[in-house]
């Protein structure tokens, strides 16, 4: 029997962590955060001093970073056995993660790596592509999205949390942007899954959208 796949895909700051952490956890199913492991990769070129338009150097880098991941209340990573996890939440982290990303090789060198998450009794996957390219026979998928006002709140609030500093309107900036470059891309776009469940997060809490995700899957 395979294995059941929930995908969440949406654009950056809709709330797809938390929701699928969550989901995942109810339904004791695997997690993975698609968007940790381009944001590794940006850490560990930003380490080596990679040039950012050399694709097979950064091919290279992806295909031999060892990464790994523990799933406790924050998802921690280690990245070629040092912790990295504070550095994973960053802005210019997720920034250079998105400019990376446009890459269709390093794309496909992340692909088995993401598709290895795909244990135990199911999965939660969270990302871009996670319900087009990356589990495309996903027998679940959900789009996640929010008003870019709004993601841009929920993210300033999550970064104050962190103690990291953040402007609220650059903030703004910075994810329609990125919205732009995700959804603008020829390789795997940001983009919803034909069959999938789309939800506007706007106006809802976390405990609404946890319910029609688990009532999809019910
Ligand atoms: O979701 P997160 O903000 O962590 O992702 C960082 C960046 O990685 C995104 O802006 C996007 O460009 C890229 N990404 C992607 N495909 C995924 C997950 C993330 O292209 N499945």
């Amino acid at each position: 029997m395979t294995i059941p796949v929930l995908t969440i895909d949406g654009p950056s700051g809709a709330g797809k962590g938390t929701i699928s952490r969550l989901v995942a956890k109810k339904l004791g199913w695997n997690y993975l955060d698609s968007g940790s492991i381009y944001r590794s990769l940006a850490i560990a070129l930003s380490q080596q001093g990679v040039d950012l338009a050399d694709e097979m150097a950064i091919v290279k880098v992806a295909e031999t970073m060892e990464l790994a991941f523990e799933c406790g209340d924050e998802l921690r990573v280690n990245l070629d056995g040092v912790d990295i996890t504070s550095q994973l939440g960053l802005e210019s982290t997720g920034n250079t993660a998105s400019i990376i990303a446009v890459l269709s090789q390093v794309r496909a060198a992340l692909l088995a790596k993401q598709q290895s998450f795909r244990q135990g009794v199911g999965l939660v996957a969270d990302g871009r592509d996670m319900g087009t390219v990356v589990f495309p026979d996903a027998p679940y998928k959900i789009f996640l999205t929010a008003s870019a006002e709004e993601r841009a709140r929920r993210r300033y609030k999550q970064l104050k949390e962190k103690g990291i500093y953040a402007n609220l309107s650059r903030l703004t900036i910075d994810i329609e942007e990125r919205d732009r470059r995700d959804m603008e891309r020829a390789t795997a776009p940001l983009a919803m899954a034909e069959n999938a469940l789309y939800i506007d997060s706007s106006n809802m809490s976390i405990a609404a959208v946890i319910e029609e995700a688990l009532n999809l899957i019910r």
